[in-house]
C-alpha cells in the first residue's frame, strides 16, 4: 500500500511550450513555491501543493501510478496514452478535469506538397510516421484504411524526405515546421490544446479537499482569462 500523503501534488511540464503558461496559471490562483537546489520539485508555500516538473509524456503515467495527483499536459497526450492503455486491456486511470485554453495545436496528417491529396483513402497501403500511434490507428480504423503507422518520437516531419514514410501525423501549432519540410496538412485528426488532467477515482479526503479548493480558484481564473 502507498503511504498516506497529505499535500496534493501537480505534474507539469519542465521546459517547453506548456511550461511556462502551466506555471502562470497556477500561480494566478494564489500558488507560491519554493524551489529545491535541482529545480525538478517545487515545495508549495502558500498552500500545501507541490509542484513536479517533468517530461509532459510521463505526466499520464504519473497520474495513474498515483505518484502525483494531478498534471498539465496536453490533450494528446493524455488521449495518446489512455488510447495505449486502453489497448492494453488496462483500465482507464487518468481523465482531463479541465480545458486550460493555452497550447492550442491540432494533430493533423500531412503530406508532401506536391501530393494531388483526394482524400483518406489514398493513404492505403502507405507508410505514415507519427508519435501517436493510438490516436492514427483508431483513426484509420474508423476510415477504414490499411497503412502502415511507423512509430518516431520525434522529428517526424523529416520521415518523408528520408524515405521512412509516404506522409506523417504529428502537431502543427504555427504550421512552420510543415513548410519547412515541403509538407501540407490535409485531415485533421484532434483539436488539443493544455488541459488539467486528474485520476478518474476521486482522491482521498484530505488530498480531494486542496483539489476542489483549486479547481474552485482555477474556474475563477478561466473565467477571467476568457
Ligand atoms: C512540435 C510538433 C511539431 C511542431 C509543430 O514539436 O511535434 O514538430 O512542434 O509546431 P509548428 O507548427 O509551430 O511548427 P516540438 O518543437 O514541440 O518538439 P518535439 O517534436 O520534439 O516534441
Ligand atoms: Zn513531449
Ligand atoms: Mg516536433
Amino acid at each position: 500500500s502507498t503511504p498516506v500523503r497529505d499535500r496534493l501534488r501537480i505534474a507539469i511540464q519542465k521546459s517547453g511550450r506548456l511550461a511556462e503558461p502551466a506555471r502562470a496559471l497556477l500561480a494566478s490562483c494564489g500558488l507560491s513555491w519554493r524551489e529545491s537546489r535541482d529545480r525538478l520539485f517545487c515545495y508549495g508555500e502558500s498552500l500545501p501543493v507541490d509542484l513536479l516538473l517533468v517530461r509532459d509524456d510521463d505526466i499520464p503515467g504519473l497520474i495513474a501510478d498515483g505518484v502525483c495527483d494531478l498534471g498539465v499536459v496536453g490533450r494528446n497526450v493524455l488521449l495518446e496514452q489512455g488510447g495505449g492503455r486502453v489497448g492494453n486491456g488496462a483500465a482507464p486511470a487518468f481523465r482531463e478535469w479541465r480545458a486550460l485554453g493555452f497550447g492550442g495545436c491540432r494533430l493533423a496528417l500531412a503530406v508532401p506538397d506536391a501530393w494531388d491529396w483526394q482524400g483518406p483513402e489514398q493513404l492505403t497501403g502507405k507508410r505514415i510516421a507519427t508519435s501517436y500511434p493510438a490516436l492514427l490507428s483508431q483513426w484509420l480504423a474508423g476510415q477504414g484504411i490499411a497503412a502502415e503507422v511507423v512509430l518516431l518520437s520525434g522529428s517526424v516531419e523529416i520521415a518523408p524526405r528520408l524515405g521512412q514514410a509516404e506522409a506523417i501525423c504529428d502537431l502543427v501549432s504555427s504550421g512552420a515546421t510543415l513548410t519547412a519540410n515541403q509538407l501540407k496538412p490535409v485531415m485533421t485528426l484532434l483539436e488539443s490544446e493544455a488541459v488539467l488532467a486528474g485520476p478518474v477515482e476521486t482522491l482521498d479526503a484530505a488530498r480531494g479537499e486542496l483539489a476542489e479548493l483549486l479547481l474552485r480558484r482555477l474556474d475563477g481564473a478561466l473565467r477571467i482569462r476568457h
